[in-house]
């Protein structure tokens, strides 16, 4: 029997049986998410992103896992329009912008595919700015104060 197996994006080996069910993600982190590991590590831990990123790609192999960080607004919502009506899934931390962005607000109801929120702290336990999103309410859900593990309880909303 010929084998039609191929390689994912991520390096995994998927079988045709398993192309049935393969899913794109995009995950896409917003200011300052780029220091992960450095940047107060009391508040977002001591990994970095990239490394997590790696353990989330051997875990989902039937998931096409990409990722992008940017640091400037129009940059995350050129990377929304981009992939926003081809994609099963969109998971963005957008970082500061959650509190004050209309713009990406206006980003993710422009597209079709849905997007998660997710935010490594428990932002209800910090300052009260962080207590109001832009975005919530055009997402298909929130998860929010689980650490990194929110990224994969994100991923997990789309299987
Ligand atoms: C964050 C929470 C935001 O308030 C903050 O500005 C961030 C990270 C989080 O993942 O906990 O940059 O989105």
């Amino acid at each position: 029997m010929p084998d039609n197996s191929r390689w994912n994006g991520n390096g995994a080996k998927i079988t045709n049986l398993q192309e049935g069910r393969m899913k794109k993600i995009q995950i896409i982190n917003g200011p300052n998410l780029n220091l992960l590991g450095k940047r107060e590590p009391a508040v977002y831990g001591n990994a970095s992103f990239e490394d997590y990123l790696s353990e989330l790609r051997m875990r989902y192999p039937q998931c096409e896992l990409s990722y992008y960080q940017s640091n400037i607004e129009g940059e995350m919502i050129d990377r929304i329009h981009e992939v926003g009506f081809e994609y099963d899934g969109i998971i963005l931390n957008a970082g500061a912008y959650t509190h004050t962005s209309i713009a990406l607000r206006d980003a993710i109801k422009a597209v079709s595919t849905p997007v998660v929120e997710v935010h490594i702290s428990n932002v209800h336990a910090r300052e009260p700015f962080r207590h109001v999103s832009m975005i919530s309410a055009v997402c298909k859900g929130v998860i929010i104060g689980f650490g990194l593990d929110s990224y994969r309880l994100a991923i997990e909303s789309f299987l």
